[in-house]
């Protein structure tokens, strides 16, 4: 017998290790999984592989502010996440990290690869520098007034208010947003793809039938303006792997990021005995999709090639692109707590809802989807409780209490039975092409019509007339047939109702079932409840509250004493060197407000001038002589009235009420404060 089953690996976007998973997030996974689902029922050898994106500034950055290392973040989200796509059903083969041995090796391979053929180009760029923190700043770490509207905070790449993108140079009065430095330009030495060899086979294959015909007119544009060398370093400090061969460059993240789909299937393969090359070798034979969002094109449809070239791999089979969630009609908002995270929805919901609900608003192309609230509940009420699971509860009652839980031994319509089992052959066309909005239609269509045919024969009236049990079997019989057939064709989209099914009809879910006749079913138990309004506004309102919280976090509290700073790492703490210093001389700062000129000695002939902003609390004379403590090691900043070379300690709201810190007696000039 021919073999007809497909080899298919599939992937889903990789979402950063750096929040939490979101129901705009949980579009794709699930369009993935109910695809994926959907092979595998067919008996197609499918993997489903996926991974968290570990790498960048914002995750070493986000690491730093909550004094772990990026490591532990990383393994804190993954389990977060794990957690999150198991209990909406999304069934990974593999979830995995691209902080891994094996994505280091690809990395690497790939890079060697495209060095190897002269596709590595090197070239000195400008970039924003934070003097304080000592980094090249990504534009979205920069702020500043807006170049065209003037609008101030605004990101170093794009205008909120008006929508306008700029590079970061055009924004005026910029500030570093990790310290509130100016940054200056400092030129550093770049590692770019140079993509312009790559534009005929690039051409070649947008043109191929592997995008989506709205995608491949869309990267046209980017052929008219010309491919630009990708640059695909970064500079220390950064979390990520470091580029063969350089003292301190580091892989930009989404270099190595899409190699993750690869790493990812590799360590599946090593786990499970899987030919790795059978899936990623040139002249692979085996199927290769990627899902992903319309945003993200351009690196999955340019560079993406570019690079699977540059290695010696295999090109994509196709690329899914997939538009945005909107709720009811708007960008999801935290203030209106449609900023919905994967948790807040399965603390309140059903997850089963969300899988049908999108699954019934998905289709093939990249139109945006919008979830609207009303209509979800209505939608979800009315199809799955109120056409599916009716089908199966106006029977199986019957077929319990009156036949011990036999089937009858043949169908009354064979030739209904048959019409759906037909129709199975179209929902499996709607399926593969991702056109799941059609096949939800032809699936209710077939609800309905199980439902006019018990409405026809009427199982309550015939229970009760005398000598039709025969007939009562046989009308049940068919209805719960029916059932399992919609079931089956639903079992992608509701995998946890399609196992209690299974339970309940003590029967596998297979595409297309042969009937079950003369067969002992399970005693039914409530498949699924109907939503209630009040759930989903307490969801609302659970995301509107997660948002006040985090903002009454960030604000200061009534006591007026500001929130306890970010956690810092300990390492950081040791760094700050405190010292006992005398007040060898206070004075008035000529043009100054607030600040007082202070000589501190800590000893040794080592004697600082450091400006002070404690005018309004001491008159410079009382301090003289006196005690306090001093940050010793804080570098030089240079201010309009001079150098100052340190900072001393002070606590209170400020003004008047500002106290310098006065040690006991007994301390000693120079001492260290521990
Ligand atoms: O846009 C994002 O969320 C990225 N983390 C997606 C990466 S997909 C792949 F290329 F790794
Ligand atoms: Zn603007």
């Amino acid at each position: 017998m021919e073999n007809k089953m497909r080899k298919i690996l599939v992937t889903s976007a990789l979402p950063y290790a750096n929040g939490s998973i979101h129901i705009g997030h949980l579009v794709e996974y699930i369009q993935t999984d109910i695809w994926v689902r959907f092979q595998k029922m067919q008996g197609n050898q499918c993997y489903y592989v996926c991974a968290d994106d570990a790498h960048g500034t914002p995750i070493m950055l986000h690491a730093q502010k909550k004094g772990i290392s990026p490591e532990e973040l990383i393994s804190q989200v993954h389990t977060e996440h794990s957690q999150d796509f198991q209990d909406f059903s999304v069934q990974f083969d593999n979830f995995y990290s691209t902080h891994s041995d094996e994505n280091r090796h690809f990395s690497s391979h790939i890079y060697k690869g495209l060095q190897a053929d002269g596709h590595i180009i090197q070239k000195t760029i400008k970039q924003a520098f934070d003097p304080e923190k000592q980094m090249f700043l990504p534009d979205r770490f920069i702020r500043g007034e807006c170049p065209r509207c003037g609008a101030k905070d605004q990101y170093g790449d794009s205008c909120e208010v008006c929508g306008a993108t700029y590079s970061p140079t055009d924004l005026k009065n910029p500030v570093s947003a990790l310290s509130g430095a100016t940054p200056v330009e400092k030129e550093s030495e770049h590692y770019f793809v140079n993509l312009a060899n790559f534009e005929e086979m690039l051409k070649k294959w947008t043109k191929s039938g592997s995008l989506q015909t709205e995608v491949s007119n869309k990267l046209d544009e980017w052929f008219t303006d010309g491919l630009q060398a990708w640059d695909i370093s970064r500079d220390a400090p950064y979390f990520g792997f470091q580029i063969p061969g350089t003292e301190n460059k580091y892989f930009y993240v989404w270099l190595d990021a899409p190699i993750g789909y690869m790493a990812s299937f590799k360590n599946l393969c090593d786990k499970q005995g899987l030919d790795f090359d059978e899936f990623w070798a040139e002249d692979s034979k085996a199927e290769l999709y990627h899902f992903i969002g319309k945003d993200i094109i351009y690196f999955h449809a340019l560079f993406w090639p570019a690079m699977l070239t540059g290695g010696k791999f295999r090109k994509p089979t196709s690329i899914f692109a997939h538009g945005f969630l909107t709720v009811d009609g708007q960008k999801m908002s935290k203030s209106r707590g449609t900023f919905i995270t994967a948790r807040s929805y399965l603390d309140h919901l059903n997850p089963e809802y969300l899988r049908y609900y999108f699954a019934a608003k998905l289709t093939p192309n990249v139109d945006d989807i919008d979830l609207n609230l009303e209509d979800f509940i209505q939608r979800v009420n009315s199809d799955l409780v109120g056409k599916v699971v009716n089908i199966a509860s106006r029977c199986a009652g019957f077929i319990t209490k009156r036949f011990d839980g036999m089937l009858a031994e043949s169908l009354p319509d064979s030739a209904l039975y048959d019409s759906f089992i037909e129709a199975g052959a179209d929902i499996a066309q709607d399926y593969e092409a991702r056109n799941y909005n059609k096949a939800m239609r032809g699936i209710m269509a077939l609800a309905d019509k199980a439902n006019q045919y018990i409405d026809e024969n009427k199982p309550w009236v015939i229970a009760k007339e005398q000598g039709k049990n025969a007939e009562l079997q046989a009308i049940c019989t068919q209805g719960l047939n029916l059932f399992r057939v919609l079931m089956s064709y639903l079992t992608p989209i509701l995998p946890p109702m399609s196992q209690a099914v299974e339970t309940f009809l003590n029967a596998p879910m297979v595409w297309q079932p042969e009937a079950l006749l003369n067969h002992k079913i399970e005693k039914f138990k409530p498949l699924m409840k109907r939503v209630e309004q009040p759930q989903v506004d307490a969801m609302l309102d659970a995301s509107k509250e997660n948002l006040a919280a985090q903002e009454t976090a960030s604000k200061k509290p009534a006591n007026d004493n500001p929130p306890i700073a970010d956690l810092i790492a300990y390492d950081d703490f040791a760094k700050v060197d405190l010292r006992i210093a005398k007040i060898v001389n206070a004075e008035h700062v000529e043009g100054a407000d607030k600040l007082l000129r202070l000589t501190l000695d800590i000893g040794e002939e080592n004697t600082r001038n450091v400006f002070a902003g404690i005018k309004d609390a001491y008159a410079p004379e009382t301090l003289i002589g006196r005690f306090t403590v001093m940050v010793a090691n804080l570098a030089p900043r240079k201010m309009r009235f001079g150098i100052s070379e340190g900072m001393v300690l002070a606590a209170g709201p400020g003004k008047k009420d500002l106290w310098i810190l006065s040690p006991d007696d007994g301390v000693q000039l120079g001492m260290k404060v521990k």
